[in-house]
């Protein structure tokens, strides 16, 4: 179905790599310039993605000394099963524009490492070769507020056998993405000259993921927006396929959570009312979002959100968060400020294009080793010794709360 093993290419490629952020210099060499775009920019100003690497550097540690860390360990539960270590991969459309197969890539990648993977709903590979693939995979949807698809949906994500269904609830139109424009990319991908060229200027690419793919596996269809498959990515009618989602509130939700008997995730949320109001609904788990920057441009990093949420529906139900974690330390921060789980998006998705398999096990375990250095660094050997008294906002920040009353 797809190469299970990384070429000698790609391998190579993966040499001088040494944190996660030195996957994208290498993607940026490797893919189109409107695909590395698509995947690098957020939306209007950048002002969100920028604030969610802004946000960690404002926190510093207080590490504990003479603490014998010999056994530490990052594994963490989640829904009842056990990861390597609290970290997972962000669900990210497209990708198998990105890297041959992208999704299964990604999947096989995360079961290797053995962390979770969220298939994205605006993939390009049906949800069930992937579930068949990687049954601990989780799949994200987008859905409209229209019930008769709501339910269709649902019903064929139960059928392939999925066990957490994550809703992502930030995007009730779509984001204003200059960065798109300006780099080439749009939906539909419209074929031009520039198009053309800016392919034929990554033979790699060319030859490696895109000619790979329509020889192999056709035109890439939107496999699962509905119970159907959905436009080809060169269609006009793919806008069509996105519906009603400006309809979508919490009556949706709650039909959904009456229809779905699996872990429900609901993504997107910044506001503790909210959270509460998921947690009311029965929901399973959050994750603290802004989309990576990519949806309403200002909206704070989700560590700024996370203490106050944390706070509020902790301990009921596990409390994630993704934008901006690059580091283990980040990871730390997260955790000491009321996350149980973090995922990370773009790093690894670079990873994936420029290094296939071995590119995300690369990636997975880079952050793995940071974390539990820098857990012997702080002095703990358990993450659920990560709190507030370890991790302090620093000087020229206002002081946090959270942070130093913990
Ligand atoms: C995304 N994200 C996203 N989220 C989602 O719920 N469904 C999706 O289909 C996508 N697609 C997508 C594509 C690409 C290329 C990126 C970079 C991101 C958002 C993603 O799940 C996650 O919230 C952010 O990527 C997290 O931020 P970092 O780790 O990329 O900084």
């Amino acid at each position: 179905m797809f190469p299970r093993k990384s070429s000698a290419w790609q391998r190579r490629r993966l040499k001088g790599v040494l944190a996660v952020d030195d996957f994208e210099p290498l993607a940026r060499r490797y893919l189109p310039k409107p695909l590395f775009g698509y995947i690098a920019g957020a939306s209007e100003t950048n002002a969100s993605l920028a604030d969610n690497r802004r946000a960690f550097a404002e926190y510093g540690f207080r590490p504990r000394i003479l603490n014998d860390v010999s056994g530490r360990t990052a594994v963490r539960r989640l829904f009842g099963r056990e990861y390597a270590f609290p970290v997972g991969i962000a669900p990210m459309g497209i990708s198998a524009l990105m890297a041959f197969r992208g999704d299964l890539v990604l999947a096989a990648g995360a079961q290797q490492s053995g962390i979770p993977m969220i298939m994205s709903g605006s993939s390009l590979i049906s949800l069930e070769d992937v579930a068949a693939m990687a049954p601990t995979a989780w799949f994200q949807a987008y859905l409209p507020g229209e019930p008769d698809r709501i339910d269709a949906l649902v019903d064929r994500v139960a059928s392939a056998g999925f066990g957490t269904l994550l809703l992502t609830v930030d995007t009730a139109t779509l984001a204003n993405r200059e960065n798109n424009v300006r780099a080439g990319f749009s939906t539909p991908l419209r074929p031009s000259l520039r198009l053309a060229w800016q392919g034929f200027s990554r033979p790699s690419w060319t030859l490696g993921t895109f000619l790979r793919t329509l020889l192999t596996q056709g035109i890439p269809h939107f496999e699962n927006s509905y119970a159907t498959r959905g436009a080809p990515i060169f269609a006009r009618s793919v806008m069509r396929d996105f519906g009603k989602r400006d309809h979508l509130n919490w009556i949706h939700l709650a039909r959904i959570r009456q229809r779905w008997t699996g872990n429900l995730v609901v993504k997107g949320i910044m506001h503790p009312a909210d959270a509460v109001r998921a947690l009311e609904m029965g929901v399973d788990g959050i994750i603290v979002s802004n989309h990576g920057g990519r949806q309403l441009d200002g909206t704070v990093s989700p560590l700024r959100v996370l203490p106050e949420i944390a706070a509020t529906v902790r301990k009921r139900i596990p409390v994630m968060l993704d934008g901006g974690v690059r580091r283990g330390t980040d990871i730390l921060k997260a955790l000491a400020l009321g996350a149980d789980f973090v995922f990370v998006g773009r790093p690894f998705l670079y990873a994936a294009a420029v290094g296939g398999i071995d590119g995300v096990v690369k990636a997975a375990d880079i952050l793995q080793s940071e974390l539990l250095r820098n857990m012997a660094l702080l002095g703990i050997s358990r993450l659920e010794e990560m709190d507030g008294s370890l991790c302090l906002r620093m000087r020229g920040a206002a002081a946090s709360k959270d942070a130093i009353e913990a």
